[in-house]
């Protein structure tokens, strides 16, 4: 069990060797890349020849006089074009990677980082007793993808739910229960749904009362501030809004097959008892000031409407608290507390204002140094299958459990049709994980920042760039495996590889690179994108290659199928950081 250096790294410190015995005065970065024409090339030379004011041909041909080449790993080099390099391996070197990337089990020969840093990242962060929407959803399935990337690049995380647990609302709310004590029965619900649905209720109901009833609307008000000011009573029933809305998260969450940790659920609220001390440091360090009454920072290149500065509230005239105030406390507790290097926040773009104004803040406050980063991960709005902001017919909201649940009704069918020894709970069973992995899928392949179409035809579809098609991919390996019988995956190092073995050799060495890229970027598209790569490249070895049938002599045939496996472990550990399973039958 060892890690693996990846092929293209051998090949490039073969040529930074090369190079620098051809130009001993210069370091040059190769910038080797895939190609088509040959496994690499490596355009570097080019711009190391006009800064030696050499000739680029010549200086090629003078770096392939130092390359070794032979069946240890690059087989051959030549000069192309104005001075490129084409690079071919040898079918030994890609078998041997293989082969210990195979004996290297769930890591796949890819080393961990050595220096990880802590990482804290904010995600899943519904709103205590509202229903969860599409946006939610997005940020759930964004910053859990994110998260297992990171993990597996050796990243320490630490999830951060920062869930809308506090605010004017829970005036209204509590004062409405405390005059309506049989609204909201004393037991927490254990069914999601039903809680939900109790929440909703005393939501509208209290709203109702709000809207046309002004003494209420007062005794609300007064209710704001016993909450503020920690009044037992009203804390109590604060709790209880709290704890019916986590039962609703966690059924959702659930259902998202996505696993929540309670001690990572830590709200608004949590941070109630830094923020007067947050409004007095930023007021004493003068990076916010008094404005009107209210406590506000300004920022030079921040400005709306008549180019009025727009300034962010750290606490409002009336000494109240709120977002910002929340966050920037956050901030703090984040970085000198857990000790976090870098800080991520999946949020909608649409609050990306907002971060920018906290980070600057913080920045000025010296709550955020230069070597700890912060980023907010802003997505894009989820769109219908008309390009329009997804709605009901009605044009309502959608239920976010409805949708999944349709979606999982949707895999189901697709299942069934294809289904040959499957029983009725088989099937159930595997339209759970074919319609959830197709929601995640659907929003990971999509670069984070764009909107995107929510269109469960396209999703569930068995062809194109679909999770189904992944896990079909994977499905199928494993059917090849089991009817291989006695035949045993096995390196033969010695044998001549087809060019698509080639392909899918040089594709899953790629693997650790594209994780730590994609992890690196926030980029979870990009795996995606490997892996639906991966899985054509699969498919087109599979046509050219016969494993099974016609039977290939035995050595050819174990190596094919080392090819296979390695497939279906690299299909597997992807999907599986990016929150989605692969079902062994389909
Ligand atoms: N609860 C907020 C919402 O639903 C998202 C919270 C994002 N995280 C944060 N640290 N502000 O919009």
């Amino acid at each position: 069990m060892a890690p693996v250096t990846p092929l293209s790294d051998s090949v490039n410190q073969q040529l930074t060797d090369a190079l620098s015995a051809a130009l001993p005065q210069a370091s040059v970065d190769p910038l080797l890349r895939r190609s088509d024409r040959a496994d690499y090339q490596a355009n570097g030379i080019l711009a190391a020849a006009k800064k030696a004011k050499a000739n680029p041909r010549e200086l090629a041909t003078q770096v392939v006089s130092h390359i070794t080449t032979g069946a240890d790993l690059i087989q051959d080099v030549e000069v192309s074009g104005p001075g490129f390099l084409n690079i071919t391996l040898s079918d030994r070197a890609i078998t041997e990677n293989l082969a210990a990337r195979y004996a290297d089990g769930d890591r796949l020969g890819v080393a961990a980082k050595a220096d990880p840093g802590i990482t804290v990242i904010d995600y899943a962060q519904p709103n205590v007793a509202k229903e969860m929407h599409v946006g939610h959803l997005r940020s759930a399935v964004i910053g859990d993808a994110l998260r297992g990337m990171l993990d597996f690049t050796g990243e320490q995380t630490i999830g951060r739910h920062h869930i809308g647990d506090w605010g004017t609302q829970f005036g209204m709310l509590i004062q409405y229960l405390i005059e309506n004590p049989a609204e909201l029965s004393a037991e927490t619900d254990t069914d999601g749904e039903q809680a939900m649905s109790n929440l909703n209720r005393v939501y509208k109901a209290s709203r109702a009362v709000f809207d046309t009833d002004e003494d209420f609307k007062e005794r609300a008000r007064k209710r704001v501030v016993a909450l503020q000011s920690g009044d037992k009573e009203t804390l109590d029933l604060w709790q209880r809004f709290v704890d019916e809305s986590k039962v609703y998260f966690y059924s959702v969450f659930e259902k998202l097959d996505m696993e929540i940790r309670d001690d990572e659920i830590v709200g608004e609220s949590a941070y109630n008892d830094g923020m007067p001390e947050t409004a007095r440091l930023l007021e004493e360090s003068g990076v916010a000031v008094r404005s009107e009454g209210a406590l506000v920072v300004f920022f030079d290149d921040i400005r709306g409407k008549d180019d009025q500065p727009v300034p962010l509230i750290v606490q409002k005239a009336d000494g109240g608290f709120g977002y910002a105030a929340s966050d920037l406390t956050a901030i703090r507790n984040r970085v000198a507390g857990l000790h976090a290097t870098s800080l991520i926040y999946v949020v909608d773009v649409r609050q990306s204002l907002h971060f920018k104004m906290v980070f600057e803040t913080a920045r000025r406050a010296g709550w955020l140094t230069d070597d700890v980063t912060a980023h907010n991960m802003g997505y894009g709005t989820v769109l219908g299958a008309d390009g329009k902001p997804f709605k009901t017919r009605e044009g309502e909201t959608v239920r976010l459990e409805d949708l999944l649940d349709e979606a999982v009704q949707r895999a189901a069918e697709v299942v069934r049709e294809k289904a040959q020894d499957l029983t009725e709970a088989e099937i159930q069973e595997r339209a759970q994980q074919v319609g959830i992995g197709a929601v995640k899928y659907a929003d990971l392949s999509t670069s984070p920042n764009r909107d995107y179409k929510f269109d469960l035809d396209q999703m569930v579809s068995l062809n194109g760039d679909t999770s189904v098609y992944l896990q079909y991919a994977y499905a199928r390996i494993q059917s090849i495996l089991r009817k291989a019988g006695e035949v045993r995956p096995a390196a033969h190092p010695e044998l001549d590889l087809h060019a698509a073995e080639r392909a899918l050799g040089l594709h899953l060495d790629a693997f650790g690179g594209t994780v730590f890229e994609a992890a690196a970027e926030y980029a979870p598209h990009k795996l995606a994108a490997y892996l639906y790569q991966l899985a054509s490249l699969f498919t087109s070895f599979y046509d050219k290659c016969p494993v099974i049938k016609p039977q290939p002599p035995q050595d050819v045939a174990e190596n094919r199928l080392l090819l296979c496996d390695m497939t279906a472990r690299t299909l597997h550990q992807g999907m599986s950081l990016l929150g989605i399973r692969t079902p062994e039958r389909l």
